[in-house]
């Protein structure tokens, strides 16, 4: 499966996870995750600060003028058009920004999707400004739902999501420090500096 492709799979992710509801129950069931904290993340978000937003989806944590909102699918981006006009199609692995750019850069829900996390981080870390802040949460093996995470890989709808031992290897060899990792069921939640 191809998440620039998936027309069907991308809208219905991003119907659920914009639905309060839906989004709090879903959650809960399938990951053992408060999702709560992903909106208190997203509202504690700095609107003055040149921000880049990859995956976007459908715009979950677009927040302010300065928030660019990036994304591979099409069908994604469409969505969010709703909540901001600042959208680029991009893949997070050549991100078509100078090194250095933004103040700070969000990755919310995505990792898990990718064939290569590291990659991915070490290409937002370029992109972010010394002394900008990298945020992000995502699904992490070795929290109970490990059955579930497989399935989806054999679906072709996850890449290859690691443990937090992984994550906090992928930041810190993506040259960032101060990093918090926040285990909340299967989600965790990460800041890091570069
Ligand atoms: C589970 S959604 C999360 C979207 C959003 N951050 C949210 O929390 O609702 C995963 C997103 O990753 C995007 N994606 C997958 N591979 C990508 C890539 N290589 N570059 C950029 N976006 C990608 C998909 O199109 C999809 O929108």
């Amino acid at each position: 499966m191809n998440w620039k492709t998936a027309t069907a799979l991308s809208t219905l992710y991003d119907a659920a996870v914009q639905n309060r509801t839906i989004s709090r129950i879903g959650a809960r069931a399938l990951w053992n995750y408060d999702i709560t904290n992903l909106h208190r993340a997203i509202a504690s978000q700095d609107p003055t600060a040149l921000t880049l937003d990859i995956p976007c989806g459908g715009g979950l944590a677009v927040r302010g003028d300065r928030h660019v909102a990036a994304d591979l699918s099409r069908t994604m981006l469409n969505r969010a058009r709703r909540k901001t006009n600042t959208l680029l199609q991009a893949d997070v692995y050549a991100l078509p920004f100078h090194s250095s750019t933004f103040d700070a850069c969000l990755t919310y829900n995505g990792l898990h999707c990718l064939a290569d996390p590291a990659a991915a981080l070490r290409e937002l870390t370029r992109v972010l400004r010394p002394g900008g802040t990298l945020s992000g949460a995502t699904l992490t093996r070795g929290t109970g739902r490990d059955p579930l995470i497989t399935l989806l890989q054999r679906l072709g709808v996850f890449g290859a999501p690691g443990t937090a031992n992984d994550l906090r290897t992928w930041l810190t060899d993506a040259g960032l420090s101060d990093i918090a990792l926040t285990p909340t069921g299967a989600v965790t939640a990460f800041t890091a500096r570069k």
